[in-house]
């Protein structure tokens, strides 16, 4: 019969019966709903947390894995400040724009950017020095949809006021996407069939209007809810978040120091679960994003660089690491076993963002929330959710609760090659564990 560790003990005594799968409850509130981002965690998720745990309007929420600011904004709308930090550029730009309310009347706007598109194009006035560099857009669009992304580019960063371009470049952003020969409903960058291609006939203009229109109606219902916290967001790495929160302004911070964490890290190393840079490397090139940094979004998110190194002190990882070995050689045929690398590498970088959390929380009144999946490796279920108590645990993390939730409708794709084999692919998660624990 098979131990029971006294986490797993731990573990299951500290669930709760609670139905929090969320399915008619709406995660396109506000500005929720903007652009895409890959496994978008469900927004009630953060305001029942955020509602439940933070004692007062001072407490600072915290996002260490900020993706698209869901969470920054529900503290936004609860009345909270919050700080966000991400790796990803792009998030930080759909971030600032989801947090960043707009009260001048962006219709007219919106009327300016179409009408001298319009005109240039029948003038023949494309921009073509607006093309991304590093992207061979003949391979990615039709000829016509180049010359009118250009034009509408060009117009987007003709804007003055820094808030409203912003606001225009995430409409063009997912203008760009559904216009390119990009696999709808792929994160990872696949393009169309050729057959496809052929019946493909994109309209930019119109898409962009349609974009621009709903996400103006989304602003609008942000800026009339009247939220009263302010947003922080930053671009960095969470294996440093002493050193970023160095960044923000000290009347924000009570000792520098934030009262609420509520995140959801990443499955694993991007390569093998969710590339996030893949998925936003396309619009980053059109929007000129760091480049350097959004074209290393994988390889320097957590666990992209292969790490060797000892007992992280969780009993859980050392004998998950024992059955991914064995069968790493086994299935691989010993001809490269590398995924107890790739899953030891991706739990030494959240250790490390575990320490750092637990430096920069207020002691004894904090409390940390992280919402994980346990992924499948070389068919050996990671329990993702067992580790982090366990790791969390060295670092003065105490478990409160923890619960399960089904994923109705989580932006992941069904299935996902859990063995790295072409075309062995194995079903991805269907339940989250919002693991919630005291400091
Ligand atoms: C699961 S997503 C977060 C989704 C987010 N909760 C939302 O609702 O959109 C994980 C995020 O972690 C970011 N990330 C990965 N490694 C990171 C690191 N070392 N530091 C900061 N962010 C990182 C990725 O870029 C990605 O945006």
């Amino acid at each position: 019969m098979a131990q029971v560790t006294n986490t797993e003990f731990l573990y299951k005594s500290q669930l709760q019966k609670m139905e929090w799968t969320f399915a008619n409850v709406s995660t396109k509130k506000y500005t929720h709903a903007l652009h895409l981002y890959p496994a978008r965690m469900h927004p009630e998720i953060a305001k029942q947390i955020i509602e439940k745990y933070s004692k007062d309007k001072t407490d600072v929420v915290l996002d260490p894995f900020m993706g698209s600011g869901g969470v920054l904004l529900e503290a936004m709308m609860h009345g909270n400040q919050s700080i966000g930090i991400d790796i990803n550029p792009f998030a930080t730009l759909l971030s600032n724009v989801k947090t960043t309310p707009i009260h001048k009347d962006l219709n007219p706007i919106l009327t300016g950017i179409l009408s001298n598109s319009s005109r240039d194009y029948l003038n023949k006035e494309y921009h073509l020095e607006c093309l991304p560099n590093k992207l061979d857009v003949e391979n990615w669009y039709k000829p016509d949809t180049i010359k009118i992304l250009s034009i509408l580019k060009h117009n987007v960063f003709e804007i003055r006021d820094e808030d409203v371009r912003d606001f225009f470049k995430i409409c063009f952003s997912l203008t760009v996407r559904k216009s390119s020969y990009q696999r709808n409903g792929a994160w990872k960058i696949h393009r169309i069939s050729d057959s496809d291609k052929i019946e493909f006939n994109p309209q930019p203009m119109d898409m962009f209007k349609q974009i621009a229109e709903n996400n103006i109606t989304k602003m609008t219902g942000m800026v009339n809810a009247m939220p009263k916290g302010k947003a922080h967001i930053l671009l960095g790495d969470s294996r440093d978040i002493t050193g970023n929160l160095e960044k923000i302004n000290n009347n924000i911070l009570q000792d520098k120091k934030v009262h609420l964490v509520v995140t959801s890290p990443p499955y694993g190393d991007h390569g093998t679960t969710v590339a996030y840079g893949q998925f936003s490397k396309h619009s980053s090139l059109w929007l000129e994003l760091p480049k350097e940094k959004a074209l290393t979004v994988d390889s320097v998110g957590l666990g992209g660089q292969y790490k060797t190194g000892g007992d992280l002190g969780s009993v859980m990882l050392n004998t998950t690491l024992d059955k991914v070995r064995k069968n790493d050689i086994e299935l691989t045929k010993n001809k490269k076993p590398c995924r107890t690398e790739a899953v030891y590498s991706f739990f030494y970088d959240l250790d490390k963002c575990l320490n750092e959390i637990s430096q920069n929380l207020v002691p004894k009144k904090s409390y940390c929330c992280f919402v994980v999946a346990n992924r499948t490796v070389r068919r050996v279920v990671i329990p993702t959710d067992l580790i982090t108590i366990e790791l969390g645990m060295k670092y003065g993390f105490n478990v409160d609760k923890i619960i399960h939730r089904n994923i109705p409708n989580k932006s992941m794709p069904s299935k996902n090659a859990p063995e790295n084999v072409t075309k062995k692919t194995g079903k991805t998660m269907t339940r989250e564990s919002i693991i919630i624990m005291k400091y």
